[in-house]
């Protein structure tokens, strides 16, 4: 049975049909209590995933298809593509402590996904095999974070990713790796802002297939 989240509830936030809650929140209060705690940011929703969110209505990928979540925290990502845009979702994330968050977000949100606990570095072939889409929210968020993006993207468009969108509010690792993508992939970075569900700007990194 789905965990209803009241529309007033001041400690929820419900925005592009999907409900997140803030660290405040009881149920993720229980979590904390009962969980270790994610080590490596994944310790709230992040504010590049509503811009992420924007891009993929704007430009959806085929129903049906699959969609990595990278770095995937408490999933509103992943949770956003299974619902509203009909995609098979693996949310991953190297952080095992991020995953009790994700499942609590699914459940309160009406949808599955498949949760992956993998790091960038290891995401293989294998993995990559079907997938269509792969997107992340605030994931460049250090200098070693760069080449380890920037070689999982160069196996992902080999194995047949045919499109990756990694969003961030601005900081230098991504930089780098968006100038180090535009030299050898098809990519391009575009700037988005929004209101909803709180003033936010980020960057997009967008890379395809050629
Ligand atoms: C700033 S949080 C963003 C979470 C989520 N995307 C959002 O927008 O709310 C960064 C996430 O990346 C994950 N992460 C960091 N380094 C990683 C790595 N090498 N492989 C996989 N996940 C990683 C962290 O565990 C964390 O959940």
């Amino acid at each position: 049975m789905t965990t209803r989240i009241a529309r007033d509830d001041p400690r929820a936030i419900h925005s592009r049909s999907i409900t997140v809650l803030k660290p405040s929140h009881a149920l993720v209060r229980k979590i904390k209590r009962d969980h270790p705690e994610p080590a490596i940011h994944g310790n709230k929703v992040w504010n590049s995933s509503w811009l992420l969110m924007d891009q993929l209505k704007k430009n959806p990928p085929p129903e049906g298809a699959t969609l990595v979540d990278l770095g995937c925290g408490w999933g509103p990502l992943g949770i956003y593509a299974a619902k509203k845009l009909g995609q098979h979702v693996i949310a991953m994330d190297a952080d095992k402590g991020v995953f009790p968050y994700l499942e609590l977000h699914a459940e309160i949100n009406g949808v599955t996904v498949e949760p992956l606990q993998c790091r960038f570095e290891k995401l293989g072939k294998t993995r990559l095999a079907g997938v269509h889409t792969m997107a992340g929210a605030d994931i460049c968020f250090w200098d070693e974070l760069t080449p380890v993006l920037f070689k999982m993207i160069r196996r992902s468009l080999k194995a047949g990713v045919k499109r990756i969108i990694i969003a961030d509010p601005g900081r230098d690792p991504f930089y780098q790796l968006a100038e180090m993508c535009e030299k050898k992939f098809d990519a391009r970075v575009i700037e988005r802002t929004t209101r909803k569900p709180k003033k936010a700007e980020a960057d997009l990194l967008i890379i395809e297939a050629s």
